[in-house]
């Protein structure tokens, strides 16, 4: 099951750029992923090529015109067929790893970037299917969340990625289900959605310019280990995303997850 992104963007060179190199080129020369760019410019109709205007009702900046936005969608619709529309920009909600999960199920996914003070909101309002932001904070134009996006769901598809088991353990991975109802542990964490920041890792050498490694690492008992990163994990995410902490009343394992 192939993974299809339309990416509609003034500039795919970016876009192209990025898919051209590591495990994203890889994935596409194994034909997991698709990644195909195109250039609203090429669907405006004057000889300057114009795909932004000033914005009613005054103010700065620029506004891409709806016309060769809804143009280069029907398009590439009616060529490729119909795909999941979705349009970064820093007033969407949060794209995050669920976010990721869910559109990990799409076999067609289109992304629109604006550019400029962004696209004219008609478009939103009758041609999308969602809008997505990567976070706060506003970039140039939506070719480095598209390639965000399309990193963070393509990486989900098997096969992508080297080990497919390594991501189940990752920060913010979802529990599984197996693991949330059979487990004599609990649920994965105690965190908002069971999701939880990963542990430290540590590689050779043992010792690195006088730092070292925490000694429970090295000493080969599994069980010790397997407590230990529980551990860490639940401290790094109390101390670094108070928004994950459980609300009270706080679940009994909590303390005895952060005690030494
Ligand atoms: N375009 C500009 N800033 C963005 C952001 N933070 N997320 C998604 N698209 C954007």
């Amino acid at each position: 099951p192939r993974l299809e992104f339309e990416v509609f963007t003034i500039f795919p060179e970016i876009i192209e750029a990025f898919v051209g190199a590591g495990l994203m080129a890889k994935a596409q020369e194994r034909d997991l992923v698709r990644v195909h760019t195109t250039n609203f410019r090429d669907f405006t109709s004057d000889k300057h090529r114009t795909v932004d205007d000033t914005p009613f009702g005054g103010g700065a900046g620029m506004v891409i015109k709806p016309e060769p936005v809804v143009a280069a969608l029907e398009s590439v619709e009616a060529e490729r067929g119909p795909m999941h529309r979705v349009l970064l920009t820093p007033s969407g909600p949060r794209f995050d790893q669920r976010a990721a999960e869910r559109l990990a199920r799409k076999p067609r996914i289109a992304l629109l970037c604006g550019r400029y003070e962004g696209i004219d909101d008609r478009v939103r309002e009758g041609w999308v299917d969602e809008c997505l932001s990567i976070g706060d904070f506003v970039l140039n134009g939506g070719e480095v969340a598209a390639a965000v996006l399309i990193e963070a769901v393509a990486r989900l598809r098997a096969g992508v990625l080297g080990n497919p088991d390594s991501i189940a353990h990752e920060s913010f991975a979802a529990p599984e289900p197996e693991l949330e109802s059979e487990s004599e542990l609990g649920p994965a964490s105690p965190f908002l959605g069971g999701q939880v920041l990963e542990h430290p890792h540590y590689t050779r050498p043992p010792s690195f310019r006088d730092r070292g490694v925490p000694p429970v690492l090295l000493a080969g008992d599994h069980g010790k280990i397997e407590a230990w990163r529980r551990r860490l994990a639940c401290l790094r995410t109390w101390a670094l995303r108070p928004q994950l902490r459980p609300k009270p009343p706080l679940p009994p394992e909590l303390p005895r997850l952060l005690a030494a």
